[in-house]
């Protein structure tokens, strides 16, 4: 039988990346094949995100565009857009066959056979959690590392986010299947892991005896799996990030020397519009004693510029906590209004050419940070994954530090897929070079 052709476009966070991943691997490349062309294939994937204004923009204008290609083609809307607004999607772009959302995955085979037959629209956002993951089959590999959903949904209701009323409650993945899953790609070469979900610090999974297992029981067990070499986490919020996962940074070295955390502002008084939970004080508490244990751990963040109502000094306390706390690669994002949310309707909105030079700024200012680390890092000794042959050198590796960066070094295959250490010599923008240690 021919197989069709996919083609699948993924909009948004590692958790969408990780949905599509699976989207791929439940409708079955004995019947699909991936195509990079959307005009020649059966079925076109939209997965998208709703966390900027802009998605919506970016979701109609490709629909368009799609609507021009549509012959006997499928178009199917998911993620955080479509369990956002639904059938809204549909009354504006009548091209659209199925909307599912990011519960429903694993419903897609069935809602494509259906259309396929009958010709209809269908639409399924239910929440559904927990119930996909029992659908998924395997993963994609991106290189010797791999993503791994572990929880969903948020309870945080931050003022100015929409992902609670897109991915729902928290709901934390069985922590069997997660190791079921875990070990199965360790066969596939894996080394590093990275735990995924909107707050993984609220991981909270309790087994048939009652008995509880947090975040920091999950990660030390995850760091029990001898062939995980090295485990990383995203997101995680900064209210529990607990003294038992700090612990964790002191017993294994396996968890990465960075960590994300997001203090999306400098200022208590945005901090408590944004409802975040914290202060600056209690975040700068949790980096000391992280940097107590391990005292080289880089930072990075997101932040939120031109909240409502942020005034130039609550800017500069934003400006003034990268200094102190000495940020690392981090995101940087102008405040977007989202329909639904507290922040929307809130007094004092900065006008968007504002938003904008404040964004520019806070983005300079963490470009110069990662230059600053990246000049510290000469000379130091890096523990490197590599992941294969330079694209620009036969004879170079590249491989990723625990901080993200690249380097590149000379070195030969058989290093490819083990962690070793280089040396770092010097840098270029964002990528270091080095020289392997004897
Ligand atoms: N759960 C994570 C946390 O609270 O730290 C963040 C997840 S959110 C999908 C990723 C980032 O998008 C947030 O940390 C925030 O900086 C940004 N973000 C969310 N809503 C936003 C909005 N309405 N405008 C601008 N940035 C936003
Ligand atoms: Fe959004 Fe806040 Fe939840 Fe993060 S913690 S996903 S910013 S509501
Ligand atoms: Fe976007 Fe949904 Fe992720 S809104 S950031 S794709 S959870």
């Amino acid at each position: 039988m021919k197989k069709k052709q996919l083609y699948i476009k993924t909009w948004g966070c590692q958790l969408n990346q990780y949905d599509s991943m699976n989207i791929i691997n439940i409708l079955g490349k004995e019947r699909y094949e991936l195509s990079k062309f959307p005009e020649k294939s059966d079925i076109l994937i939209l997965n998208t995100c709703s966390v900027r204004e802009k998605a919506y923009e970016k979701l109609f204008h490709l629909l368009g565009k799609w609507k021009n290609i549509k012959k006997k083609s499928i178009i199917c809307v998911g993620g955080c857009v479509a369990s956002h607004v639904g059938v809204l999607i549909k009354k504006r772009a009548k091209q659209v066959d199925i909307i599912f959302g990011p519960q429903t995955i694993h419903k897609l085979p069935n809602m494509i056979d259906e259309v396929e037959k009958k010709g209809n629209f269908l639409i399924n956002i239910k929440n559904l959690t927990n119930e996909k993951f029992k659908r998924f089959k395997g993963f994609q590999k991106k290189n010797f590392s791999s993503d791994i959903s572990i929880i969903e949904g948020c309870n945080q209701n931050c003022t100015y986010c929409v992902v609670p009323y897109t991915r729902g409650k928290e709901v934390s993945r069985n922590l069997f299947d997660i190791l079921k899953e875990i070990h199965m790609i360790t066969k596939f070469g894996v080394k590093e892991i990275n735990l995924l979900g909107q707050n993984v610090n609220s991981y909270r999974w309790k087994d048939k005896d009652g008995h509880i297992y947090l975040f920091h029981d999950l990660l030390r067990i995850v760091s029990y799996i001898k062939s995980i070499k090295r485990i990383r986490f995203t997101t995680s919020h900064p209210l529990k990030f607990t003294k038992n996962i700090i612990q964790l940074y002191k017993e294994t070295t396996k968890l990465v020397n960075f960590i994300h955390l997001p203090i999306q502002s400098g200022s208590d008084r945005i901090l408590r519009k944004m409802k975040r939970s914290y202060n600056i004080s209690k975040y700068k508490k949790t980096i000391k004693n992280l940097r107590e244990v391990r005292p080289n751990i880089m930072l990075g963040s997101d932040f939120i510029v031109g909240f409502p109502d942020e005034t130039e000094e609550d800017f500069h306390k934003t400006i003034k906590i990268i200094y102190e706390l000495d940020f690392d690669m981090s995101f940087i994002f102008a405040f977007s209004p989202r329909k639904g949310t507290v922040a929307e309707n809130m007094s004092n909105q900065i006008c968007e050419k504002e938003k904008r030079r404040r964004l520019h700024i806070i983005q300079e200012i963490i470009k110069k940070q990662v230059i600053k680390h990246n000049e510290n890092m000469i000379g130091s000794i890096q523990k490197v994954l590599v992941n294969g042959i330079s694209k620009k050198n036969i004879f170079k590796m590249y491989g990723t530090t625990d901080n993200n960066r690249t380097v590149n070094f000379y070195g030969d295959k058989r290093m490819i897929g083990r962690i070793i250490e280089i040396k770092i010599t010097g840098f270029n923008s964002y990528q270091l070079t080095g020289k392997t240690v004897n």
